[in-house]
């Protein structure tokens, strides 16, 4: 069979294609549960495990029992929210207000009803603590 230039073009795009769907299948999406992170839980400080508490209460439904993230939210134990990215003052004001989705395809974060700003504090210093141990500070 003789091979024209607009078969031999046809075959090169179909080709192309195939390789650029493997690569959307092998690559991950934001926002998809293959976000979700192993993490490695430390011995905890006392205010760290009082906010190890809190969170599994206001945030674990979304950012994952132990911020590893869930399908309903992104994970805080992830390099975007290392303390020179994220400082403690974002997750205050995401605690209180909510977050626009700006990351991720999530969605916003709807503000935490009823938790405090002392909370907040317990909740960042058990962040923390878990980040530091997963390699991030
Ligand atoms: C209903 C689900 C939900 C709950 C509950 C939730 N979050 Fe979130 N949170 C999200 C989503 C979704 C985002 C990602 C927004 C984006 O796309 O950047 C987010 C983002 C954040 C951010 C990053 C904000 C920024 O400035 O980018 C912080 C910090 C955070 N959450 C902390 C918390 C803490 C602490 C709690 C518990 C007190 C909590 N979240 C509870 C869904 C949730």
């Amino acid at each position: 069979m003789k091979m024209t230039k607009t078969k031999g073009l046809t075959l090169i795009a179909i080709m192309a294609i195939g390789v650029f769907m493997v690569w959307r299948a092998t690559s991950p999406r934001p926002g998809a549960a293959d976000q979700i992170v192993d993490v490695t839980v430390p011995e905890l400080s006392a205010q760290a495990s009082h906010g190890q508490k809190l969170f599994a209460e206001s945030c674990a439904a979304c950012h994952g029992a132990n911020g590893g993230g869930t399908d309903q939210g992104p994970p805080l134990i992830h390099g975007i929210y290392e303390p020179n990215h994220h400082g403690d003052q974002a997750f205050l004001i995401a605690a209180m207000q909510g977050a626009r989705a700006h990351h991720w395809q999530f969605g916003n974060m709807p503000p935490v009803e009823g938790i405090t700003p002392r909370q907040v504090q317990d909740i960042v210093a058990y962040v923390r603590e878990v980040q530091k141990a997963n390699g991030i500070f």
